[in-house]
Protein backbone atom coordinates (compact mmCIF):
# COMPACT_ATOMS: atom_id res chain seq x y z
CA UNK A 1 0.00 0.00 0.00
CA UNK A 2 2.57 2.58 1.24
CA UNK A 3 4.42 1.75 -2.13
CA UNK A 4 1.72 2.41 -4.30
CA UNK A 5 1.36 6.04 -2.30
CA UNK A 6 4.35 6.90 -2.63
CA UNK A 7 4.25 5.86 -6.77
CA UNK A 8 1.78 8.09 -6.88
CA UNK A 9 2.96 10.50 -5.23
CA UNK A 10 6.26 10.56 -7.43
CA UNK A 11 3.98 10.48 -10.33
CA UNK A 12 1.96 13.56 -9.35
CA UNK A 13 5.51 15.04 -8.93
CA UNK A 14 6.94 14.44 -12.30
CA UNK A 15 3.43 15.44 -13.79
CA UNK A 16 3.60 18.73 -12.23
CA UNK A 17 7.36 19.51 -12.37
CA UNK A 18 6.91 18.34 -16.38
CA UNK A 19 3.47 20.78 -16.85
CA UNK A 20 5.25 23.81 -15.05
CA UNK A 21 8.19 23.33 -17.31
CA UNK A 22 6.35 23.00 -20.24
CA UNK A 23 4.11 26.04 -19.34
CA UNK A 24 4.68 29.52 -21.56
CA UNK A 25 5.25 31.47 -18.37
CA UNK A 26 8.32 28.75 -17.48
CA UNK A 27 9.49 28.44 -21.10
CA UNK A 28 11.29 32.02 -21.13
CA UNK A 29 13.64 31.46 -18.10
CA UNK A 30 16.38 29.75 -20.45
CA UNK A 31 16.69 32.50 -23.29
CA UNK A 32 18.49 35.49 -23.34
CA UNK A 33 16.45 38.65 -24.26
CA UNK A 34 14.75 40.12 -21.27
CA UNK A 35 10.90 40.27 -21.03
CA UNK A 36 9.04 43.18 -21.54
CA UNK A 37 8.42 45.46 -18.05
CA UNK A 38 6.06 44.01 -15.48
CA UNK A 39 4.91 41.90 -13.21
CA UNK A 40 3.05 38.31 -13.71
CA UNK A 41 1.44 38.80 -10.04
CA UNK A 42 1.28 35.61 -7.99
CA UNK A 43 1.01 32.06 -9.21
CA UNK A 44 -1.13 30.85 -10.93
CA UNK A 45 -3.89 33.63 -10.19
CA UNK A 46 -1.27 35.81 -11.55
CA UNK A 47 -3.47 39.30 -11.27
CA UNK A 48 -6.14 37.99 -12.58
CA UNK A 49 -7.90 39.75 -9.09
CA UNK A 50 -7.18 43.42 -10.17
CA UNK A 51 -7.84 43.04 -13.65
CA UNK A 52 -11.58 42.35 -11.98
CA UNK A 53 -11.55 43.97 -9.15
CA UNK A 54 -11.23 47.18 -10.75
CA UNK A 55 -12.51 48.88 -13.98
CA UNK A 56 -10.20 46.74 -16.71
CA UNK A 57 -9.33 49.98 -18.53
CA UNK A 58 -8.35 51.61 -15.50
CA UNK A 59 -6.18 48.43 -14.94
CA UNK A 60 -4.66 49.26 -18.57
CA UNK A 61 -3.84 52.20 -18.29
CA UNK A 62 -2.28 52.10 -14.82
CA UNK A 63 0.15 49.42 -16.28
CA UNK A 64 0.83 51.20 -19.47
CA UNK A 65 1.70 55.03 -17.18
CA UNK A 66 4.01 52.30 -14.85
CA UNK A 67 6.01 50.13 -17.63
CA UNK A 68 4.79 52.09 -20.92
CA UNK A 69 3.37 50.67 -23.97
CA UNK A 70 4.59 47.04 -23.68
CA UNK A 71 4.40 45.07 -20.53
CA UNK A 72 3.51 41.37 -19.02
CA UNK A 73 1.10 40.25 -16.77
CA UNK A 74 -0.87 36.97 -15.55
CA UNK A 75 -4.47 36.53 -16.30
CA UNK A 76 -7.22 33.74 -16.35
CA UNK A 77 -4.12 31.15 -16.08
CA UNK A 78 -2.01 32.72 -19.18
CA UNK A 79 0.89 34.82 -19.16
CA UNK A 80 0.49 38.10 -21.73
CA UNK A 81 2.15 40.48 -23.05
CA UNK A 82 -0.24 43.75 -23.86
CA UNK A 83 0.65 46.69 -26.14
CA UNK A 84 -0.85 49.72 -26.13
CA UNK A 85 1.35 51.79 -29.10
CA UNK A 86 0.23 52.12 -32.70
CA UNK A 87 3.34 51.02 -33.61
CA UNK A 88 3.24 47.50 -31.41
CA UNK A 89 -0.02 46.63 -32.58
CA UNK A 90 0.85 47.25 -36.44
CA UNK A 91 3.43 44.42 -35.86
CA UNK A 92 1.44 41.90 -34.24
CA UNK A 93 -2.27 42.53 -36.20
CA UNK A 94 -0.56 42.97 -39.79
CA UNK A 95 3.30 43.49 -40.75
CA UNK A 96 3.80 40.61 -38.68
CA UNK A 97 0.62 38.66 -38.11
CA UNK A 98 1.87 35.46 -39.36
CA UNK A 99 3.55 35.24 -35.83
CA UNK A 100 0.27 35.47 -34.18
CA UNK A 101 -2.51 33.27 -34.21
CA UNK A 102 -5.96 34.36 -32.96
CA UNK A 103 -7.27 32.81 -29.43
CA UNK A 104 -10.35 31.99 -27.91
CA UNK A 105 -11.28 29.97 -24.80
CA UNK A 106 -12.17 26.67 -26.30
CA UNK A 107 -15.93 26.47 -25.18
CA UNK A 108 -16.66 29.76 -27.54
CA UNK A 109 -14.95 27.35 -30.39
CA UNK A 110 -17.43 24.76 -29.54
CA UNK A 111 -20.60 26.94 -29.86
CA UNK A 112 -19.58 29.16 -32.49
CA UNK A 113 -18.44 26.06 -34.44
CA UNK A 114 -14.74 24.96 -34.88
CA UNK A 115 -14.99 25.93 -38.38
CA UNK A 116 -15.58 29.23 -37.80
CA UNK A 117 -13.34 31.94 -39.65
CA UNK A 118 -12.13 33.27 -36.64
CA UNK A 119 -10.30 30.47 -35.16
CA UNK A 120 -8.42 30.03 -38.90
CA UNK A 121 -5.32 31.39 -40.41
CA UNK A 122 -3.89 30.20 -43.63
CA UNK A 123 -4.90 29.09 -46.55
CA UNK A 124 -8.96 27.69 -44.94
CA UNK A 125 -8.69 31.70 -43.60
CA UNK A 126 -7.68 33.34 -46.60
CA UNK A 127 -10.42 31.16 -49.06
CA UNK A 128 -13.33 31.92 -46.26
CA UNK A 129 -12.00 35.51 -45.88
CA UNK A 130 -12.57 35.99 -49.85
CA UNK A 131 -16.42 34.80 -49.97
CA UNK A 132 -17.22 37.04 -46.64
CA UNK A 133 -15.46 39.86 -48.68
CA UNK A 134 -17.29 39.78 -51.28
CA UNK A 135 -21.08 39.19 -49.43
CA UNK A 136 -19.92 42.35 -47.82
CA UNK A 137 -18.00 44.87 -50.48
CA UNK A 138 -19.57 48.22 -51.44
CA UNK A 139 -20.95 46.56 -54.83
CA UNK A 140 -22.86 43.79 -52.78
CA UNK A 141 -24.45 45.80 -49.92
CA UNK A 142 -25.21 48.77 -51.71
CA UNK A 143 -28.60 46.04 -53.20
CA UNK A 144 -29.90 45.93 -49.06
CA UNK A 145 -30.14 49.44 -49.07
CA UNK A 146 -33.58 49.85 -49.15
CA UNK A 147 -34.59 46.39 -47.42
CA UNK A 148 -32.70 47.83 -44.27
CA UNK A 149 -34.51 51.40 -45.01
CA UNK A 150 -38.33 49.21 -44.39
CA UNK A 151 -36.65 47.46 -41.31
CA UNK A 152 -35.11 50.93 -39.35
CA UNK A 153 -38.51 52.73 -39.89
CA UNK A 154 -40.13 49.69 -39.04
CA UNK A 155 -38.27 49.13 -35.93
CA UNK A 156 -38.66 52.62 -34.49
CA UNK A 157 -42.04 53.09 -35.51
CA UNK A 158 -42.91 50.05 -33.52
CA UNK A 159 -41.26 52.01 -30.15
CA UNK A 160 -42.93 55.20 -30.59
CA UNK A 161 -44.11 56.37 -27.36
CA UNK A 162 -42.75 53.57 -25.65
CA UNK A 163 -40.23 53.26 -22.63
CA UNK A 164 -37.35 51.15 -24.27
CA UNK A 165 -34.07 49.32 -23.58
CA UNK A 166 -31.90 50.82 -26.56
CA UNK A 167 -29.28 47.89 -26.19
CA UNK A 168 -32.17 45.07 -26.69
CA UNK A 169 -34.10 46.46 -29.19
CA UNK A 170 -31.07 47.62 -31.51
CA UNK A 171 -30.09 43.65 -31.01
CA UNK A 172 -33.35 42.62 -32.54
CA UNK A 173 -32.26 45.64 -35.61
CA UNK A 174 -28.82 44.10 -36.37
CA UNK A 175 -29.86 40.72 -36.04
CA UNK A 176 -32.19 41.44 -38.79
CA UNK A 177 -30.35 42.88 -40.74
CA UNK A 178 -27.20 40.05 -40.35
CA UNK A 179 -29.91 37.72 -41.46
CA UNK A 180 -31.23 39.93 -44.83
CA UNK A 181 -27.20 40.15 -45.32
CA UNK A 182 -26.55 35.79 -45.00
CA UNK A 183 -29.72 34.73 -46.08
CA UNK A 184 -31.13 37.46 -48.74
CA UNK A 185 -34.92 36.82 -48.92
CA UNK A 186 -35.13 33.36 -47.73
CA UNK A 187 -34.35 34.89 -44.27
CA UNK A 188 -38.02 35.96 -43.83
CA UNK A 189 -39.39 32.15 -43.65
CA UNK A 190 -36.59 31.24 -41.61
CA UNK A 191 -36.61 34.21 -39.51
CA UNK A 192 -38.04 33.43 -36.20
CA UNK A 193 -36.90 29.55 -35.85
CA UNK A 194 -33.16 31.10 -36.23
CA UNK A 195 -34.11 33.84 -33.76
CA UNK A 196 -35.87 31.60 -31.16
CA UNK A 197 -32.56 29.03 -31.44
CA UNK A 198 -30.10 31.93 -31.69
CA UNK A 199 -31.39 33.68 -28.47
CA UNK A 200 -30.97 30.38 -26.57
CA UNK A 201 -27.39 29.85 -28.10
CA UNK A 202 -26.57 33.02 -26.93
CA UNK A 203 -27.61 32.35 -23.02
CA UNK A 204 -24.74 30.35 -22.91
CA UNK A 205 -21.60 32.33 -23.96
CA UNK A 206 -20.65 33.02 -21.01
CA UNK A 207 -21.70 29.82 -18.92
CA UNK A 208 -19.44 27.10 -17.74
CA UNK A 209 -18.69 24.81 -20.49
CA UNK A 210 -20.58 21.92 -18.62
CA UNK A 211 -22.06 19.86 -20.96
CA UNK A 212 -25.19 17.88 -18.75
CA UNK A 213 -28.89 17.66 -19.08
CA UNK A 214 -30.36 21.08 -18.15
CA UNK A 215 -26.98 22.98 -18.00
CA UNK A 216 -27.40 26.32 -19.98
CA UNK A 217 -24.31 25.02 -22.28
CA UNK A 218 -25.87 22.22 -22.64
CA UNK A 219 -29.47 23.93 -24.15
CA UNK A 220 -27.00 26.36 -26.29
CA UNK A 221 -25.25 23.45 -27.98
CA UNK A 222 -28.83 21.70 -28.66
CA UNK A 223 -29.81 25.39 -29.93
CA UNK A 224 -26.60 25.53 -31.74
CA UNK A 225 -27.41 21.95 -33.60
CA UNK A 226 -30.89 23.09 -34.41
CA UNK A 227 -29.49 26.60 -36.17
CA UNK A 228 -27.12 24.18 -38.05
CA UNK A 229 -29.91 21.90 -39.52
CA UNK A 230 -31.92 25.09 -40.28
CA UNK A 231 -28.65 26.22 -41.93
CA UNK A 232 -28.74 22.91 -43.94
CA UNK A 233 -32.36 23.01 -45.08
CA UNK A 234 -32.08 26.44 -46.73
CA UNK A 235 -28.85 24.94 -48.53
CA UNK A 236 -30.47 21.96 -49.81
CA UNK A 237 -33.58 24.41 -50.87
CA UNK A 238 -31.57 26.13 -52.79
CA UNK A 239 -29.81 23.29 -54.81
CA UNK A 240 -32.84 21.64 -55.26
CA UNK A 241 -33.97 24.92 -56.72
CA UNK A 242 -30.90 25.54 -58.68
CA UNK A 243 -31.46 29.05 -59.08
CA UNK A 244 -28.37 31.41 -58.75
CA UNK A 245 -29.96 34.66 -58.40
CA UNK A 246 -29.29 35.11 -54.38
CA UNK A 247 -26.91 37.94 -53.80
CA UNK A 248 -26.35 37.00 -50.46
CA UNK A 249 -23.28 35.39 -47.76
CA UNK A 250 -24.82 32.03 -48.28
CA UNK A 251 -24.62 32.31 -51.86
CA UNK A 252 -20.77 33.46 -52.11
CA UNK A 253 -20.08 30.63 -49.79
CA UNK A 254 -22.17 28.06 -51.69
CA UNK A 255 -20.14 29.16 -54.81
CA UNK A 256 -17.12 28.47 -53.66
CA UNK A 257 -15.75 25.96 -56.74
CA UNK A 258 -13.51 24.04 -54.50
CA UNK A 259 -16.55 23.55 -52.63
CA UNK A 260 -17.39 23.92 -48.35
CA UNK A 261 -18.81 21.37 -46.65
CA UNK A 262 -22.92 21.92 -45.11
CA UNK A 263 -21.08 22.15 -41.71
CA UNK A 264 -18.68 24.64 -42.50
CA UNK A 265 -20.89 27.12 -43.73
CA UNK A 266 -23.13 26.68 -40.99
CA UNK A 267 -20.45 27.57 -38.75
CA UNK A 268 -19.56 30.48 -40.70
CA UNK A 269 -23.20 31.52 -40.87
CA UNK A 270 -23.52 31.27 -37.22
CA UNK A 271 -19.98 32.94 -36.43
CA UNK A 272 -21.32 35.94 -38.89
CA UNK A 273 -24.58 36.34 -36.69
CA UNK A 274 -22.27 36.58 -33.22
CA UNK A 275 -19.01 39.23 -35.40
CA UNK A 276 -22.05 41.57 -36.75
CA UNK A 277 -25.16 41.38 -33.77
CA UNK A 278 -23.60 42.82 -30.68
CA UNK A 279 -20.99 44.53 -32.17
CA UNK A 280 -23.49 47.21 -34.01
CA UNK A 281 -26.15 47.32 -31.68
CA UNK A 282 -23.39 48.24 -28.89
CA UNK A 283 -22.86 50.70 -31.09
CA UNK A 284 -25.89 52.15 -32.14
CA UNK A 285 -27.01 52.42 -28.21
CA UNK A 286 -23.74 54.41 -27.93
CA UNK A 287 -24.70 56.88 -30.59
CA UNK A 288 -28.50 57.39 -28.92
CA UNK A 289 -26.54 58.16 -25.75
CA UNK A 290 -23.66 60.52 -27.09
CA UNK A 291 -26.30 62.57 -30.01
CA UNK A 292 -28.53 63.22 -26.37
CA UNK A 293 -25.72 64.80 -24.49
CA UNK A 294 -24.56 66.86 -26.67
CA UNK A 295 -26.99 68.80 -28.81
CA UNK A 296 -25.36 70.68 -31.06
CA UNK A 297 -24.07 67.60 -32.47
CA UNK A 298 -27.77 66.31 -32.83
CA UNK A 299 -28.35 69.82 -34.73
CA UNK A 300 -26.13 69.24 -37.38
CA UNK A 301 -26.56 65.45 -37.75
CA UNK A 302 -30.62 66.44 -37.79
CA UNK A 303 -29.86 69.00 -40.42
CA UNK A 304 -27.67 66.47 -42.45
CA UNK A 305 -30.47 63.79 -42.89
CA UNK A 306 -33.12 66.70 -43.32
CA UNK A 307 -32.05 68.03 -46.38
CA UNK A 308 -31.36 64.53 -47.80
CA UNK A 309 -35.46 64.06 -47.63
CA UNK A 310 -35.91 67.66 -48.87
CA UNK A 311 -34.11 66.77 -51.92
CA UNK A 312 -36.53 63.86 -52.49
CA UNK A 313 -39.60 66.02 -51.94
CA UNK A 314 -42.68 65.55 -55.20
CA UNK A 315 -41.14 61.90 -56.02
CA UNK A 316 -42.72 58.71 -55.66
CA UNK A 317 -42.72 56.99 -52.44
CA UNK A 318 -39.74 54.22 -53.77
CA UNK A 319 -37.88 57.20 -54.66
CA UNK A 320 -38.23 58.75 -51.38
CA UNK A 321 -36.79 55.93 -49.62
CA UNK A 322 -33.19 55.68 -49.00
CA UNK A 323 -30.54 54.45 -51.39
CA UNK A 324 -26.96 53.63 -52.03
CA UNK A 325 -26.32 57.12 -53.11
CA UNK A 326 -27.87 58.93 -50.28
CA UNK A 327 -25.79 57.03 -47.95
CA UNK A 328 -22.76 58.78 -49.51
CA UNK A 329 -24.45 62.50 -48.67
CA UNK A 330 -23.61 61.68 -45.11
CA UNK A 331 -20.17 63.48 -44.14
CA UNK A 332 -21.09 64.63 -41.24
CA UNK A 333 -23.04 61.91 -39.33
CA UNK A 334 -20.36 59.77 -40.79
CA UNK A 335 -18.15 61.85 -38.20
CA UNK A 336 -19.85 60.74 -35.45
CA UNK A 337 -19.89 57.21 -36.28
CA UNK A 338 -16.36 57.25 -36.22
CA UNK A 339 -16.03 59.82 -33.06
CA UNK A 340 -18.32 57.23 -31.48
CA UNK A 341 -16.44 54.18 -32.30
CA UNK A 342 -13.17 55.97 -30.90
CA UNK A 343 -14.73 57.59 -27.87
CA UNK A 344 -16.78 54.20 -27.11
CA UNK A 345 -14.26 51.54 -28.53
CA UNK A 346 -16.69 49.04 -27.27
CA UNK A 347 -13.85 46.20 -28.16
CA UNK A 348 -11.20 47.49 -25.47
CA UNK A 349 -9.00 44.95 -26.93
CA UNK A 350 -8.34 41.74 -29.03
CA UNK A 351 -6.10 38.53 -28.17
CA UNK A 352 -3.11 36.73 -30.09
CA UNK A 353 -1.36 33.75 -29.59
CA UNK A 354 2.51 34.08 -30.34
CA UNK A 355 3.11 30.66 -32.35
CA UNK A 356 6.95 31.04 -32.07
CA UNK A 357 9.77 33.25 -29.89
CA UNK A 358 8.91 37.06 -31.12
CA UNK A 359 11.76 39.47 -30.58
CA UNK A 360 10.23 42.89 -30.52
CA UNK A 361 12.00 46.55 -29.94
CA UNK A 362 14.53 44.04 -27.89
CA UNK A 363 12.13 42.26 -25.53
CA UNK A 364 11.07 38.33 -26.00
CA UNK A 365 7.69 37.57 -26.64
CA UNK A 366 8.21 33.76 -25.63
CA UNK A 367 6.19 31.14 -27.94
CA UNK A 368 2.34 30.87 -26.49
CA UNK A 369 2.32 33.17 -24.33
CA UNK A 370 -1.56 35.86 -25.19
CA UNK A 371 -0.81 38.93 -27.21
CA UNK A 372 -3.34 41.81 -26.31
CA UNK A 373 -3.43 45.13 -28.34
CA UNK A 374 -5.05 47.57 -26.70
CA UNK A 375 -7.59 49.42 -28.85
CA UNK A 376 -9.15 51.34 -26.06
CA UNK A 377 -5.69 52.99 -24.60
CA UNK A 378 -4.57 53.83 -28.33
CA UNK A 379 -7.90 55.29 -28.81
CA UNK A 380 -7.80 56.95 -25.58
CA UNK A 381 -3.84 58.12 -25.51
CA UNK A 382 -3.60 62.40 -25.78
CA UNK A 383 -0.33 61.41 -28.01
CA UNK A 384 -2.80 59.78 -30.77
CA UNK A 385 -5.83 62.15 -30.08
CA UNK A 386 -5.64 65.49 -28.91
CA UNK A 387 -8.28 66.22 -25.53
CA UNK A 388 -8.84 62.56 -25.90
CA UNK A 389 -11.83 62.03 -23.67
CA UNK A 390 -13.88 64.89 -25.55
CA UNK A 391 -16.74 64.08 -27.81
CA UNK A 392 -15.99 66.11 -30.89
CA UNK A 393 -16.45 64.08 -34.63
CA UNK A 394 -15.22 67.64 -35.83
CA UNK A 395 -11.58 65.82 -35.37
CA UNK A 396 -12.29 63.19 -38.22
CA UNK A 397 -12.00 66.33 -40.30
CA UNK A 398 -8.19 65.44 -40.73
CA UNK A 399 -7.64 61.39 -40.96
CA UNK A 400 -6.27 60.12 -37.78
CA UNK A 401 -2.45 59.31 -37.53
CA UNK A 402 -1.46 55.83 -39.24
CA UNK A 403 -2.54 53.08 -36.89
CA UNK A 404 -4.33 54.96 -34.35
CA UNK A 405 -7.63 53.97 -34.84
CA UNK A 406 -8.48 50.60 -35.09
CA UNK A 407 -12.18 49.81 -34.16
CA UNK A 408 -12.75 47.32 -36.96
CA UNK A 409 -9.29 45.95 -36.26
CA UNK A 410 -6.06 45.97 -38.47
CA UNK A 411 -4.44 43.21 -40.96
CA UNK A 412 -5.68 40.02 -42.62
CA UNK A 413 -8.06 39.73 -39.22
CA UNK A 414 -9.52 42.99 -39.46
CA UNK A 415 -13.64 43.19 -39.92
CA UNK A 416 -14.83 42.27 -43.12
CA UNK A 417 -18.31 43.43 -42.36
CA UNK A 418 -17.56 47.29 -41.57
CA UNK A 419 -19.00 48.93 -44.51
CA UNK A 420 -22.17 46.62 -43.70
CA UNK A 421 -22.48 48.04 -39.76
CA UNK A 422 -21.75 51.55 -40.95
CA UNK A 423 -24.09 51.66 -43.63
CA UNK A 424 -26.65 50.14 -41.04
CA UNK A 425 -26.27 52.62 -38.43
CA UNK A 426 -26.46 55.52 -41.17
CA UNK A 427 -29.62 53.90 -41.89
CA UNK A 428 -31.08 53.93 -38.66
CA UNK A 429 -29.51 57.46 -37.68
CA UNK A 430 -31.32 58.69 -40.65
CA UNK A 431 -34.76 57.49 -39.43
CA UNK A 432 -34.31 58.69 -35.62
CA UNK A 433 -32.92 61.82 -35.65
CA UNK A 434 -35.62 62.85 -38.62
CA UNK A 435 -38.64 61.56 -37.01
CA UNK A 436 -37.92 60.81 -33.82
CA UNK A 437 -37.19 62.76 -30.23
CA UNK A 438 -35.67 60.57 -26.96
CA UNK A 439 -34.60 60.84 -23.82
CA UNK A 440 -32.07 58.95 -21.18
CA UNK A 441 -34.33 57.38 -18.55
CA UNK A 442 -32.72 57.08 -15.17
CA UNK A 443 -28.65 57.66 -14.29
CA UNK A 444 -26.31 57.23 -17.33
CA UNK A 445 -23.06 57.76 -16.55
CA UNK A 446 -21.70 53.89 -15.70
CA UNK A 447 -20.26 51.53 -18.50
CA UNK A 448 -20.50 47.94 -18.23
CA UNK A 449 -18.58 45.04 -20.15
CA UNK A 450 -20.98 42.54 -21.47
CA UNK A 451 -17.87 42.06 -22.75
CA UNK A 452 -18.77 44.78 -25.39
CA UNK A 453 -18.39 48.42 -23.59
CA UNK A 454 -21.85 49.72 -22.97
CA UNK A 455 -23.93 52.46 -21.25
CA UNK A 456 -25.45 51.35 -17.85
CA UNK A 457 -28.46 48.97 -18.60
CA UNK A 458 -28.29 48.96 -21.76
CA UNK A 459 -29.60 52.71 -21.79
CA UNK A 460 -33.29 53.04 -20.64
CA UNK A 461 -35.30 55.89 -23.01
CA UNK A 462 -38.21 57.06 -24.04
CA UNK A 463 -38.79 57.88 -27.91
CA UNK A 464 -41.75 59.17 -29.70
CA UNK A 465 -42.72 61.30 -32.95
CA UNK A 466 -41.40 64.95 -33.03
C1 LIG B 1 -19.67 48.43 -35.52
C2 LIG B 1 -19.71 47.13 -35.58
C3 LIG B 1 -18.50 46.23 -35.63
C4 LIG B 1 -17.30 46.36 -35.00
C5 LIG B 1 -16.86 47.48 -34.06
C6 LIG B 1 -16.48 45.22 -35.40
C7 LIG B 1 -15.18 45.03 -34.99
C8 LIG B 1 -14.39 43.96 -35.39
C9 LIG B 1 -13.00 43.79 -35.05
C10 LIG B 1 -12.18 44.72 -34.18
C11 LIG B 1 -12.58 42.64 -35.63
C12 LIG B 1 -11.17 42.05 -35.58
C13 LIG B 1 -10.95 41.26 -34.33
C14 LIG B 1 -9.54 40.75 -34.22
O1 LIG B 1 -8.64 41.18 -34.94
O2 LIG B 1 -9.32 39.91 -33.34
C15 LIG B 1 -13.70 42.07 -36.34
C16 LIG B 1 -13.67 40.87 -37.03
C17 LIG B 1 -14.75 40.36 -37.72
N1 LIG B 1 -15.96 40.96 -37.93
FE1 LIG B 1 -16.55 42.74 -37.21
N2 LIG B 1 -17.21 44.43 -36.24
C18 LIG B 1 -18.45 45.01 -36.42
C19 LIG B 1 -19.47 44.56 -37.23
C20 LIG B 1 -19.42 43.44 -38.04
C21 LIG B 1 -20.44 43.03 -38.96
C22 LIG B 1 -21.73 43.81 -39.26
C23 LIG B 1 -20.02 41.85 -39.50
C24 LIG B 1 -20.67 40.98 -40.54
C25 LIG B 1 -21.64 41.34 -41.32
C26 LIG B 1 -18.73 41.52 -38.93
C27 LIG B 1 -17.99 40.39 -39.21
C28 LIG B 1 -16.73 40.14 -38.72
C29 LIG B 1 -15.99 38.91 -39.00
C30 LIG B 1 -16.48 37.72 -39.83
C31 LIG B 1 -14.75 39.06 -38.37
C32 LIG B 1 -13.60 38.02 -38.36
C33 LIG B 1 -12.65 38.31 -39.54
C34 LIG B 1 -11.47 37.36 -39.62
O3 LIG B 1 -11.14 36.67 -38.64
O4 LIG B 1 -10.85 37.34 -40.70
N3 LIG B 1 -18.40 42.52 -38.03
N4 LIG B 1 -14.80 42.90 -36.19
Amino acid sequence: MVIIVVALMVIGVIFIVHHVLKSPAFAYRNRKLPLPPGSLGYPYIGETFQLYSENPNVFFSSKEKKYGPVFKTHILGCPCVMISSPEAAKFVLSTRSNLFKPTFPASKERMLGKQAIFFHQNDYHLKLRKLVLKAFMPDAIRNFVSNIDSIASRTLDSFDGSLINTFQEMKTYTFNVALLSILGKDEVKYREDLKRCYYILEKGYNSMPINLPGTLFNKSMKARKELAQIVAQIISTRREMNNDDHQDLLASFMGDKEGLTDEQIADNVIGVIFAARDTTASVLTWIFKFLVDNPTVLQSVTEEQEAIIKEKEGKSEEERGLNWSDTKKMPYTNKVIQETLRVASILSFTFREAVEDVEYEGYLIPKGWKVLPLFRNIHHSPLNFEDPEKFDPSRFEVAPKPNTFLPFGNGIHSCPGNELAKMEILVMIHHLTTKYRWSIVGPQNEIQYGPFALPQNGLPIKLSSK
